[in-house]
């Protein structure tokens, strides 16, 4: 695990879009793991000017989302369906029929889950997987005490973060849906790569027990620590509680791989 910590919340988005345009250029086929939230918004804006402007390709990428609430309509305008058209898919060129949203109105939502993990295996596992943090540590919707080799299933969301999430539905928790539809924290660490980007202080608390606790069920994103190739990429108040920091920062400075990018 690498701890990438940059001065402000663009300049985090815009090394995470680096990142992920690198990928994309590399790859004659890449398969993505997307989320959703507020810190991917800022990086799905660059992204979407990097094909605007750059010419950005986004046609050989095929995509799957973590996850899904359950009950929402895809056209309600806060299912993550239509978070992902209205923030990025709908600005690039990928072909849509190449992006998967897990469906949260499945009648029968274990056999949902069940072919989802098969589509990702289909297209030969996912190359690169972006996460965000909730309050909780979760990754996806793998609320407290989610097993670490947990599938796509579905899960009660805690009331904390249907209180983070308030906000998209008028600020009243009770409005945010009780379940989702989720990849497990054992899906998400099969990927290939990992990039985990958190932005802000409400996140620096569970993020410096993510990174530098002990590995538990009880904050999903610990099992990262597992992971052989995953990064963390936060801003100056994301990173206030890291106390290994100036070690992460000599490393970053050090490794061949981030020349590009220092
Ligand atoms: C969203 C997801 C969640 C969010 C997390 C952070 O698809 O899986 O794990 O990444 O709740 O959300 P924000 O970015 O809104 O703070």
């Amino acid at each position: 695990m690498e701890v990438i910590i940059r001065p402000g919340p663009e300049q985090t988005a815009q090394l995470a879009a680096l990142f992920i345009a690198h990928e994309i250029k590399q790859h004659s086929k890449l398969v993505l793991g997307l989320a959703t939230g507020r810190t991917m918004e800022r990086i799905y804006a660059i992204l979407v000017n990097m094909h605007k402007n750059d010419g950005l390709d986004f046609s050989k990428c095929y995509s799957f989302n973590l996850d899904e609430y359950i009950g929402l309509p895809t056209e309600n305008k806060n299912s993550y369906r239509s978070y992902m058209n209205y923030h990025l898919f709908h600005h690039i060129n990928i072909n849509m029929i190449n992006t998967h949203v897990p469906n949260g109105m499945a009648k029968d939502l274990k056999a949902e889950a069940k072919n989802y993990e098969k589509q990702i295996q289909k297209l030969g596992g996912i190359d690169l997987q972006l996460l965000g943090i909730g309050e909780t540590g979760h990754i996806g919707f793998n609320e407290p005490l989610s097993a670490l080799m947990s599938r796509t299933r579905d899960k009660s969301l805690t009331p904390r973060t249907r209180k983070q999430n308030a906000e998209m539905f008028g600020g009243d928790p009770n409005k945010v849906p009780t379940r989702a539809l989720t990849m497990g924290v054992g899906t998400i660490l099969e990927a290939r790569s990992i990039l985990l980007i958190a932005l802000g202080k409400s996140k620096a608390s569970i993020l410096a027990k993510a990174i530098e606790g002990p590995i538990t069920s009880m904050i999903s994103a610990s099992a990262l620590q597992l992971h052989s190739s995953c990064k963390i990429l936060v801003d100056e108040t994301a990173a206030s509680n890291l106390s290994g920091r100036k070690y992460y920062d000599w490393v970053f400075q050090n490794e061949p791989e981030y020349a590009h990018y220092r």
